[in-house]
């Protein structure tokens, strides 16, 4: 949807499929902190009013073990916050703009299949309430998750597939209580990861660390807030306001790369080609970063009748993505409790975190990544 709001800004038509309907993309719950590169993304497509009216800038973060903590001051490190604005938000102000300009979503798409991508006159067939469709293009952009078929498409003789799965899942909970704290805690504790994030004043966002065996059902909201007090510093374990959840569920945590990004007139972006574990916060943001690159070259090839940057986009995207799955990988490994991990395991988390809690440089390093790398 950004790609496309983008491409409209610069002149270039595009159809976006969709195989869910509109209403079920609105009713998911997905990430909620926005680096300023991305904000600067969404402005630039015209889509940024609301994210500035309503979105909260965080000029730091909380790392808490045990019952200590302390902060990481991004506006101080970097210069920068980041902001807390909903993916579920984004996505109604682009579907608005979108919408309003005329452009040409299609929802309900089934049996998409791409045609010709390494030809230079790629198609694509889908069916929707079951009439075949055909749409000729001059590119196509995979924009369809981990579980699309644009990464299928490119043979497997091209591509290469980089993964690490993580042996515990998160358990996440929405609830329409005040944040316990005014920014994010991630919290490292002997019963394992926890996070407190926020949407608004009055809607909250909970983690916990949990085995990828259990189910959302397992866990009672009652279960949940006790287990939660017991992974956060007792000051905000005493002040938690808790309720009733609005949405539970668990994920599965990854890593993984597909290279190349590229295949012929195909180009993936986001979950299509990469995945990282929740824990950094750039699932969206990596994704935000493709379509940077992916609508510059598109750009170059329309403006300019070069195919420079369509050349580069696989190579330009993966050098930024490979930085963000170094963090989200490093920040996952730092804060969680891993089976078999040996006492001196435990002791390097436990001395990493003290040299992050002590060393300005650790912090300042810290702190580019979680904000965003630049473009
Ligand atoms: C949220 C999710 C994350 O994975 C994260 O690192 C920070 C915040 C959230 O949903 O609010």
């Amino acid at each position: 949807m950004l790609l496309s709001q983008l491409l409209h800004v610069h002149g270039i038509d595009s159809v976006v499929l969709e195989r869910k309907t509109k209403d079920y993309v609105l009713g998911r719950i997905r990430a909620g902190v926005l680096e300023q590169v991305f904000v600067d993304l969404m402005a630039q497509a015209g889509v940024a009013d609301r994210l500035h009216a309503e979105g909260f800038e965080h000029n730091g973060t909380l790392i808490a073990y045990e019952d200590d903590s302390f902060r990481v001051d991004f506006r101080a490190q970097t210069g920068t916050p980041v902001v807390v604005y909903g993916q579920t938000e984004v996505t109604r102000d682009l579907y608005a703009a979108r919408e309003a300009a005329g452009g040409n979503l299609i929802f309900n798409t089934e049996d998409v299949a791409i045609h010709g991508a390494e030809t230079d006159a790629p198609y694509v067939t889908f069916t929707v309430d079951g009439q075949e469709q055909r749409i000729d293009a001059d590119f196509v952009a995979g924009c369809d998750g981990f579980h699309g078929i644009s990464r299928q498409t490119i043979p497997l003789n091209i591509r290469r597939e980089y993964e690490k799965i993580y042996p515990f899942g998160w358990l996440g909970i929405l609830s329409e209580t005040p944040p316990v704290h005014h920014e994010l805690i991630y919290a490292s504790s002997a019963r394992g990861f926890a996070l407190c994030s926020m949407r608004n004043e009055n809607l909250s966002r909970y983690y916990i660390q949990c085995s990828l065996s259990d189910s959302p059902e397992d866990w009672t909201d009652a279960a949940f807030w006790t287990e939660l007090k017991r992974r956060i510093p007792a000051q905000f374990a005493d002040s938690l306001v808790t309720g009733p959840s609005v949405e539970k569920s668990i994920a599965p945590l990854r890593s993984f790369v597909t290279e190349p990004m590229r295949w012929g007139r195909l180009f993936l972006c986001g979950d299509a080609a990469h995945i990282v574990p929740p824990t950094g916060a750039k699932g969206l943001n990596t994704a935000a970063s493709d379509v940077h690159y992916l609508l510059n070259a598109l750009r170059d090839y329309y403006e300019n009748g070069s195919d420079q940057g369509i050349d580069a986009y696989s190579q330009n995207a993966l050098a930024r993505i490979w930085k963000a799955e170094r963090f989200s990988w490093w920040f996952t490994s730092l804060l969680h409790r891993f089976p078999y991990q040996s006492e001196f395991d435990l002791k390097m988390q436990r001395a990493e975190i003290d040299f992050l809690r002590s060393n300005d440089a650790a912090q300042k390093a810290m702190a580019e990544n979680y904000v965003g790398l630049p473009y």
